[in-house]
């Protein structure tokens, strides 16, 4: 028998989740990440749940990205818990938590206008970085590293902070990478030699239009961490939250999205002083963030490892070459114990929302949504509710990965939504 989530879910028609014609909006346009959640989407389901389950006061996202989930979260008064790895994210989303200071930042920009107008014509020392000139034109390099320096003089953190926000789409713009993909490839000569630079003005205008998309401030409490969620979750309290919404990871980093490939020039550009990072490594180098994120982290005993707890799983891999099958299998050791460590902090009879997506390997799909039911259902949830949306709109790349003999292999185009609910009763 379906669920009451379910038939209120089901009520708004099948086309309803796709979300279709809906714009990126207000305080969602500051910053681009890629994989973004659909914000009105997420407002509607957090909203449903919130009004059916009616005991829910924090909410938690273990893979928190640009915040869409947090953000939406924040506008029906909930505390806030989120995680991310990858420092950029965990900046744009503080930067959306936080907004600016009202009282002060009008004053602030004429100043920080002052100083980009005094360092562009006075001269600057510029910013560098290794290869930075490969990535970016000589020109590029002098303007950026004149809006840096007029930032770093910005006294007000949370301004600074912002002006960073404001900073990142931009470096990606000017620099010498395709916009095509997320991953750093660099364009053809001709379009580096042609590109106008409009870094100044720009940014002069992302920072003035910007402003208008914080709202009036409010007072959610809010634990906002940059970490790897799975060592920050084994140090929440079990039983502790209230409601799980996120969207992990869908596979190996390689192949599917390269979250910190696309934040990483951004990342060099930022002073780290108002960077939060947990671990050096992180920006060591262009893929390191990749390589330490889940499923970039190669486990030395994974391929000996004989203990798959998905049937589906197992079955997936019997179509697929052992060099793929390790890396999968590499993944999936990750995911779970993320999903173990998201259901031990989640309270009893509490709702845990996944949006997945099922990635292809050797042209097989990989069913994430089938595995990740049928170990949250062995692992002590129940499936309360689910529903499968197309993604179309979704910023997702259309090829990740390239086969032998198959060429370029077309990305996902929808995604489930999993609504699984932890047994036992509520603690009222
Ligand atoms: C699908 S995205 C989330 C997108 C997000 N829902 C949004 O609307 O922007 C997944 C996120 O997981 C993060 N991530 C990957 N491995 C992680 C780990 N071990 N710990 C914490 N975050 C991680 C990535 O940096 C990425 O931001």
């Amino acid at each position: 028998m379906k669920t009451n989530l379910q038939q209120k879910l089901e009520s708004y028609g099948q086309k309803y989740w796709n979300f279709e014609k809906i714009k990126r909006n207000g305080i969602h346009k500051i910053a681009s990440y890629p994989a973004m959640m659909v914000a009105p989407m997420q407002h509607k389901l957090i909203e449903d749940i919130i009004n059916m389950e009616g005991n829910i006061s924090n909410i938690f996202d273990p893979f928190h990205g640009s915040g869409t989930t947090l953000v939406e979260g924040e506008r029906f008064g909930l505390d806030l818990i989120g995680i991310d790895i990858n420092p950029l994210a965990n900046l744009i989303t503080k930067v959306k938590l936080q907004g600016i200071n009202k009282d002060t930042i009008y004053n602030c920009n004429e100043e920080l206008f002052l100083n980009i107008k005094k360092y562009k014509e006075e001269g600057v020392e510029v910013h560098s970085f290794e290869k930075i000139e490969k990535w970016f034109r000589k020109d590029v390099i002098y303007d950026l590293s004149v809006i840096r320096k007029s930032i770093i003089e910005e006294k007000d953190k949370r301004n600074r902070e912002y002006y960073w926000t404001c900073m990142c789409d931009l470096i990606r713009k000017y620099s010498n990478t395709r916009s095509s993909t997320f991953k750093l490839h660099i364009k053809e000569d001709g379009k580096i030699i042609n590109m106008n630079n409009n870094v100044i003005n720009d940014f002069i205008n992302s920072v003035e239009a910007n402003i208008n998309s914080f709202e009036s401030e409010k007072s959610n409490n809010t634990l906002l961490i940059q970490g790897d969620s799975l060592e920050e979750m084994i140090k929440m309290k079990p039983e502790s939250i209230d409601f799980i919404c996120t969207s992990p990871p869908y596979g190996d980093n390689g192949t599917t999205v390269t979250y910190g490939q696309f934040s990483i020039l951004s990342l060099f550009w930022i002073d780290q002083i108002d960077l939060n990072i947990s671990n050096d490594q992180l920006i060591k180098n262009f893929s390191s963030i990749d390589t330490l994120s889940l499923g970039g982290r190669i486990n030395p005993n994974i391929s000996k490892s004989e203990l798959i707890p998905s049937v589906t799983l197992v079955n997936i891999l019997k179509g697929i070459s052992i060099d793929k099958q390790k890396k999968i299998k590499n993944f999936f050791n990750d995911y779970f114990n993320a999903i173990c460590n998201m259901i031990r902090v989640l309270k009893s009879g509490h709702l845990m929302v996944l949006t997945l997506g099922n990635r292809r390997v050797d042209d097989k799909e990989i069913k994430l949504d089938e595995i990740t039911k049928e170990f949250c259902i062995n692992n002590g949830l129940e499936l309360e509710a689910e529903f499968v949306r197309n993604i179309s709109r979704k910023r997702m790349p259309t090829r990740v990965s390239h086969v032998n003999n198959l060429g370029p292999v077309q990305s996902m185009t929808a995604e489930t939504v999993l609504i699984l609910r932890k047994e036992g009763s509520k603690d009222e």
